[in-house]
Order: structure tokens, then C-alpha cells, then sequence
């Protein structure tokens, strides 16, 4: 569950990650809510996908990914992946955010450029 709200015009979401495993891919549907899952591929690939209830967000292996709540109620997802997945929570922090932000319009939402994110570093 993801509690509805903004900072500035920028919608509430999750930390994010890339999986650990980064093949592993993973499965949201959404219960309640409006929400999207943003998305990112490590050499500039990026996506953002409407999560509303009754549909399914297939994410694929290799994607950095984060839900946001772009509603005026909690968001709420169930979602499933390989129980070796994993988790990388700190790719987004070093990139300085993801490559986009999520953001309001005054009757919707949409995507900006985020000017701090500086590219994904995996660590060896
Ligand atoms: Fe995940």
C-alpha cells in the first residue's frame, strides 16, 4: 500500500530498485488506486506504465523500477517475483533519483526529465 500525496508537484512512491539478480522479472496487479510504475533500463531506456485495479504491469528482468501514486487514494498493489530476485535499493540513490520524475499537471500526471539523475553504475 502506498499512501497518496505529493512534494511540490512530485507524486509520493517508492524507494525503487533494481533486482539483484537483474534478470529476474516480476508481476504487479493493481487491487485499488491509481498508481504507474516507472521504469528504467540501465543505458537510457525508460517507460512509465498506468497501474489501475484489474490490471497487470509485467516487469521485465533488467529495469530499474519504482510505483508511484498518482491518485487521490492509497495505491494498492500485490505483486510476485522469483524468491532469489533480490533487491539493489541503492542504484537509484548513486544515480541521484531515476531518469524520470512522475509528476502533476493540475488534472493528471506526467513525466519529467529528472536534472539530477547521472546515469546507473552497477557495483562490481
Ligand atoms: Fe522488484
Amino acid at each position: 500500500m502506498l499512501e497518496p500525496g505529493r512534494v511540490g508537484d512530485e507524486y509520493f512512491m517508492t524507494r525503487g530498485h533494481l533486482h539483484a539478480v537483474a534478470d529476474r522479472a516480476e508481476l504487479y496487479f493493481g487491487l485499488a488506486g491509481h498508481g504507474v510504475m516507472l521504469l528504467d533500463t540501465l543505458d537510457g531506456g525508460s517507460e512509465a506504465i498506468e497501474i489501475n485495479p484489474g490490471q497487470a504491469v509485467y516487469v521485465p528482468g533488467h529495469w530499474v523500477h519504482r510505483s508511484v501514486n498518482v491518485g487521490a487514494e492509497r495505491l494498492v498493489t500485490l505483486f510476485c517475483y522469483a524468491a532469489d530476485a533480490g533487491q539493489d535499493y541503492d542504484i537509484i540513490e548513486r544515480a541521484g533519483g531515476m531518469r524520470n520524475l512522475v509528476v502533476a499537471t493540475g488534472d493528471g500526471w506526467t513525466t519529467k526529465p529528472n536534472p539530477e539523475h547521472t546515469g546507473y553504475q552497477l557495483l562490481k
